[in-house]
């Protein structure tokens, strides 16, 4: 194979990076002959404690299931027997808990130069995203499907939580190795966009459209359902009142005509003919769609910028073909999974013998008038581009009010035969998001949101003159403290939690907030500014000088952010991170009183100044994964 030729350097450069697997290889390794059990099995056992009090490592003891004696007894017979080493003394027995403490001088002296070394690799890992038994030239490759706003419409909470998230997930994976296609899928099709393609003829400007495309479709598209709404609401009423005489059995000829008179000039029926032209690929209305969709995606693709966020594929509904989507229809017929139910098809799912599949109710896979939906055009896009991409996983980031959609979306993936499809998807869902609205009013894009926040902020950092006038380019620094703020609120909870958008709570200096984030970044970089020393300096460090508790609990902390960010791959929380790196900023701001840096010994002057570095690279990893722009000043 040819992983054997790796050289060892190579394999040493690219992952791992873990020096933590050192202490879980020596413990296991020890307790293997200990306890009569293969150290693999030790090894995947060992986990982080809650506090450190209760260590570093834990093994609970019933987990390796010895039936000879009670845990407790065995915890304390494996306590007694286990060699000492420079790693790791004696484990302390906790009822039937072994912990394991590392041992600081060693600790310290393996991770801070690592963390030096590797920098913005440290808790990279690329070995986690190659596929089995293969060499580094195969990784596996991952879509991550996010933000998929609709054109003309608002871009709503769900789609910001979903660009958020989705972010950090395409960065998390790319993070463990693995290759990833960011994909957008966009609301970009159906009847409606025949509508926004008459309000262009009747009140579009070709300048606004340059200019502003996503703000101009958006207006004209409020313009022409001011039209519109009245004429649809006339032709209801119309129609019950149609019904009612029928009811009562009387004439009903001049309102039938009414009523066609109306829908023939409605807005909506030219609507409907304009998507039919589309449909059946009209040159001109499809170049004029294309224009729109064009200087649409060039506009998105500058505020996602400001998010760090870039998308290598610009799907979307008007990207599934026709003729995929009939030959799913076809497919459901055939294997005998719909039905037609008065001229539409079906998937009465509620008839499956498995009762979580019964709970997804029926799914309309065909309108009556033959037109497809949402849903069937979902299934044409993951078939897709599982030939397009061949993946070995994909996420679709969407919000849970979609649950039973994507819900549907997966079963009849599975029903149809795709289950090779279907088995690689997984839904990420979030919670809702209460009273997001901008100062001017209603939201129409994501830089309204991010240009709120953004002189909410100048605001905010105004109120300190002092520091105000320090800042060189004030502006700018709002403007990314702004989109830190927004980025932190959304990712501080578990994706699933609903939250309150509060531009006052999250621009606040103080609690676990992202200008608070920013700020523990900043005061570390001047840390380093005001210290002076060459990275020369930091490397030759004599890091047996860090003997305090609070350094040692520190590069205990740094020490874990490789196994944080693996763990990160099993919750999908941005959370996880979050949470780690508000734990070391609370450790760090209470350590800078008792390490002080400038005006301590040369040496132990330099040991601290690694200590910093080492905690200021990793912050910056942990922030930059999260997709945030870590400030140097503030
Ligand atoms: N455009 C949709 C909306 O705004 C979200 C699309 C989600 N992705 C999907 N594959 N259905 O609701």
């Amino acid at each position: 194979m040819a992983s054997v030729h790796t050289s060892t350097d190579a394999q040493a450069a690219s992952a791992h990076i873990n020096p933590v697997d050192l202490y879980r290889h020596s413990i296991s390794e020890s307790l293997a002959p200990i306890t009569g059990k293969p150290a693999s099995e030790i090894f995947e056992r060992l986990a982080w404690t809650q506090t450190f009090e209760k260590g570093d490592l834990g093994l609970p003891v019933p987990a390796l299931r010895i039936q000879s004696k009670k845990p407790g007894e065995l915890a304390t017979e494996f306590a007694e027997k286990f060699p000492e080493s420079d790693l790791v003394g004696r484990p302390v027995v906790n009822g039937t808990f072994l912990q394991f403490y590392f041992k600081p001088e060693s600790l310290t002296k393996l991770v801070i130069p690592s963390i030096l070394k590797n920098k913005s690799r440290f808790g990279t890992n690329d070995k986690l995203g190659l596929k089995d038994g293969s060499d580094a030239s195969s990784k596996k490759t991952i879509i991550v499907e996010f933000s998929s706003p609709n054109i003309a419409k608002p871009f709503h909470a769900g789609h910001l939580r979903s660009t958020i998230i989705g972010g950090f997930l395409a960065n998390l994976y790319e993070a463990a190795g693995w290759k990833v296609l960011r994909i957008n899928y966009l609301g970009d099709w159906g009847r409606q966009y025949g509508l926004l393609a008459n309000a262009f003829e009747m009140y579009g400007s070709e300048e606004k459209l340059e200019r502003d495309p996503i703000g101009h479709l958006f207006d004209i598209y409020v313009e022409i359902n001011k039209v519109s709404k009245p004429e649809e609401d006339e032709i209801k009423e119309l129609k019950e009142e149609l019904k009612q005489a029928e009811e009562h059995k009387k004439v009903t000829k001049d309102l039938e005509k009414r009523i066609a008179d109306l829908e023939a000039k409605s807005v909506n029926e030219k609507a409907r003919q304009y998507f039919k032209k589309l449909e059946n690929g009209d040159k001109d209305a499809l170049a004029t769609w294309t224009r729109f969709r064009d200087l649409s995606i060039e506009r998105y693709n500058r505020t996602y910028a400001r998010l760090n966020i870039h998308f290598d594929i610009y799907s979307g509904e008007s990207q599934v073909e026709k003729s995929r989507m009939e030959r799913a229809v076809e497919q459901l017929e055939a294997s005998g999974l719909s039905e037609n139910s008065k001229g539409a098809v079906i998937v009465d799912l509620t008839k499956s013998k498995d009762k979580n599949t019964k709970k997804l109710g029926k799914a309309l896979v065909k309108k009556t008038d033959g037109s497809s939906l949402y849903l069937t055009r979902d299934i044409g896009e993951a078939v897709k581009r599982y030939e397009l991409y061949h993946f070995d996983k994909m996420l679709y980031v969407i919000s849970s009010q979609q649950d039973m959609h994507v819900a549907q979306l997966f079963k009849i993936l599975e029903l149809m035969g795709n289950n090779e499809v279907s088995e690689k998807c997984q839904h990420v869902n979030f919670g809702m998001v209460q009273g997001m609205s901008t100062r001017r009013g209603t939201v129409k894009f994501l830089d309204d949101i991010l240009r709120d926040v953004g002189e909410k902020m100048h605001e905010v950092m105004k109120m300190n003159e002092k520091k105000y006038e320090q800042v060189s380019d004030p502006e700018q620094t709002a403007d990314t403290l702004g989109i830190t703020a927004v980025m932190v609120q959304d990712m501080k909870g578990k994706r699933i939690n609903d939250y309150e958008f509060s531009l006052e709570r999250m621009t606040s200096f103080e609690g676990d907030t992202g200008p608070y984030l920013q700020y523990a970044h900043a005061r570390l970089c001047s840390i380093t500014r005001k210290a002076g020393l060459t990275p020369q300096d930091l490397n030759s460090a004599d890091l047996s000088l860090l003997t305090e508790t609070h350094a040692i609990n520190l590069v205990r902390a740094l020490s874990s952010w490789p196994d944080v960010v693996q763990n990160t791959l099993k919750t999908l929380e941005p959370t996880t991170v979050l949470t780690y790196l508000f734990k070391m900023t609370h450790m760090l701001s209470s350590s800078y009183d008792v390490l002080q840096v400038v005006g301590s010994e040369p040496e132990v002057k330099k040991a601290r100044m690694a200590l910093y570095e080492a905690a200021r690279q990793v912050l910056n990893n942990g922030m930059k994964l999260l997709g945030l722009n870590p400030v140097e000043r503030m």
